[in-house]
């Protein structure tokens, strides 16, 4: 039986491993969307004002497990917010008590609440050279943030001047790369020998940048990094289905109410968290490559984080197009689900 005919696939549950969840009223909201389809997730710090310590670590895990819907086994996995002032023994301190899985690194001003980031990456380095130390993996939003440089560009220029200086001077420092967006990000990533790998999003699988700007401009569709043109999803597409264990799933979901996203300057996000594990059985299924979507789902993250696989499976099931929520309603507005602008026929149903 080829890849195209298959209609019944049972996978070990997948893991989201860059997720946001906000917190009060819009974690509550969220959590079950996430919770639902996946066992863990690594959660991002980009809270106002952001997780940076571990006992701000240990606060936000315990909000988020008082919201768990009843009889969830969810685990989050917990990220230190990277500031040029962070205590290199309080990151260790949490990574050897179990509250901290990652540090995220945003370059000060890349992206939504971010202005904590790193300018000066000097600053950081004790940081970095103990997280080498202990196997502890840095999270990168790999954009620079000049505004004289496109911002289609930013990704591309942020490897050449930050990352591969940075993981030159420190080359056993263990980077997962987020939401690459580029070809150049997966050559990156594939010419590399150890310790790098990437997350790749949903929506980044599915939209280029013409679903942003083309025949009016769609908010919904802008998130950082920003789509790109179509050749580089197409490499994002490559490098899912290749099943190339250094290439994993973060859907980057981050919600943001609707009167938030339609204004004149409308945050940057995209809330996959409902529909994607759908969404990725279709772009997989298209492919002819349903095979390896376990891997990109649900091995390749655990096996770079150093965790094993969940044991729990999901079965996917094509049939009829399923029908997913335009939005969820929180306390503090709706929050549109990601539309991938086509049909879904694969539902998802956890396994006991
Ligand atoms: C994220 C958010 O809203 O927190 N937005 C986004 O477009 N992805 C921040 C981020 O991950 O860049
Ligand atoms: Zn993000």
């Amino acid at each position: 039986m080829t890849d195209k005919n298959i209609t019944s696939l049972t996978i070990r549950q997948p893991d989201d491993w860059h997720l946001h969840l906000r917190d009060g009223a819009m974690l509550q909201a969220v959590l079950p969307e996430t919770t639902r389809h996946f066992g863990r997730a690594i959660i991002m710090p980009n809270l106002v004002p952001p997780v940076v310590t571990a006992q701000q670590a240990t606060a936000y895990r315990d909000r988020i497990m008082a919201a768990l819907p009843d009889g969830s086994h969810f685990q989050p996995l917990m990220t230190l917010y990277l500031t040029e002032d962070t205590d290199p023994e309080d990151v260790a301190a949490a990574h050897a008590a179990g509250i901290a899985t990652a540090v995220k690194l945003y370059p000060a001003g890349a992206t939504t609440n971010s202005a904590s980031g790193v300018s000066d990456f000097t600053k950081v380095r004790p940081v970095l050279e103990k997280m080498a130390e202990i196997g502890m993996p840095l999270c990168v939003h790999g954009e620079v943030t000049n505004s004289e440089i496109d911002i289609f560009d930013r990704e591309a220029v942020f490897i050449d001047k930050v990352l591969k200086p940075l993981r030159k001077k420190t080359p056993d420092l263990k980077v997962v790369m987020e939401h690459v967006t580029t070809q150049d990000a997966v050559d990156y990533v594939r010419d590399s020998s150890k310790n790098l790998a990437a997350t790749i999003t949903t929506h980044h699988l599915i939209i280029n940048r013409n679903h942003i700007l083309a025949g009016g401009i769609k908010p919904h569709y802008y998130c950082l990094p920003v789509a790109k043109r179509e050749l580089h999803r197409v490499a994002l597409v490559q490098a899912a289905i290749s099943g190339d264990k250094r290439f994993f799933l973060g859907t980057d979901s981050a919600p943001h109410t609707d009167p938030a996203k339609l204004q004149a300057c409308g945050c940057a996000g995209c809330f996959t968290a409902t529909n994607t594990m759908s969404c990725l059985a279709e772009v997989f299924d298209a492919a002819g490559a349903l095979s390896k979507l376990e891997a990109f789902a649900s091995l390749n993250g655990p096996r770079y984080y150093g965790l094993d696989a969940n044991d729990r499976t999901i079965t996917l099931t094509k049939g009829d197009a399923v029908q997913y929520p335009s939005h969820i309603d929180t306390q503090d507005g709706p929050v549109t689900v990601f539309e991938p602008g086509f049909d879904l026929h694969w539902s998802v149903k956890v396994n006991a």
